[in-house]
């Protein structure tokens, strides 16, 4: 039996035409799709739930940062909707995180769902250190990732986005039931775009990561889906150790 697929598709596309259209050539293969900001804003709640419809497992990654209640209505709203993932940024605080996580239990509860996995971004990896102490935070990077790591884990949430060089990191901090869902995915030869820091599907899994949010080397291929296959290929046989 093979284990789920941790791979998710980034669908960092404009329409809701394309969208589907790979999604539909990629079911069965992977474990689920992010919509971001980008889809969100232009195709927003109609065609998650289409998706949803589908079948398909969603992570909502809007990065909600507001005050508590903002944040909770907003978390319930997505709850409504069925994802099965909704992130926060953890630099919104204990209460934020904390009520988050409350909305989205008490919204699947009285549906009634599954409630969604509800996760946190730490440091944004477009941050360096100057650009951290610009906005007032003179940690090291890495401090401030495992802190408010913790303190995502003391809310209550279910996990962290983290980057390939922060696993490890995590791991050792929140310990093994704690998820961490990784972008920055790339086999040798792909190209890195934009990503600085990367690794292959296999060895980020190997590091610790429990979910894989891969984009470009998936929808960017001319076979997303014979691309989206040789990925899960290089997870399955991790997985299987
Ligand atoms: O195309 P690529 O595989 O780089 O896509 C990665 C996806 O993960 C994109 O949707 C990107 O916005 C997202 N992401 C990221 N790095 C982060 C957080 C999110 O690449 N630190």
């Amino acid at each position: 039996m093979m284990a789920p697929s941790p791979v998710l598709v980034a669908l960092d596309v404009d329409t809701v035409e394309d969208a589907l259209a790979l999604a539909d050539g990629l079911r069965g293969v992977v474990g689920g799709y992010k919509i971001g900001s980008r889809l969100f804003t232009s195709r927003g709640p109609t065609l998650v739930r289409q998706m949803v419809e589908r079948g398909d497992r969603l992570f909502l990654d809007l990065k909600f940062h507001d005050i508590p209640n903002t944040v909770a209505g907003a978390v319930a709203a997505a709850t409504r909707l069925g994802v099965w993932m909704v992130n926060v940024h953890a630099s919104g605080g204990l209460d934020m995180m904390r009520a988050a996580k409350a909305a989205a239990l008490e919204e699947a509860h009285k549906a009634p769902t599954a409630a969604p996995l509800v996760i946190a971004v730490t440091v944004l990896t477009s941050f360096d250190q100057p650009a951290l102490a610009d906005v007032g935070v003179t940690s090291a990077i890495a401090d401030q990732v495992q802190r408010l790591a913790a303190l995502a884990q003391k809310a209550g949430l279910d996990g962290v986005v983290a980057s390939p060089h922060e696993i490890a990191l995590i791991r050792g901090t929140c310990g093994p039931d704690f998820a961490i869902v990784t972008p920055g995915i790339r086999s040798a030869g792909d190209q890195k775009g934009d990503q600085k820091r990367t690794l292959p599907a296999g060895q980020a899994l190997s590091a610790g990561a429990s979910y894989l949010v891969v984009g470009r080397p998936i929808i960017g291929d001319a076979n997303p889906r014979a691309a989206a296959e040789r990925i899960d290929r290089e997870c399955q046989a991790v997985l299987a150790q």
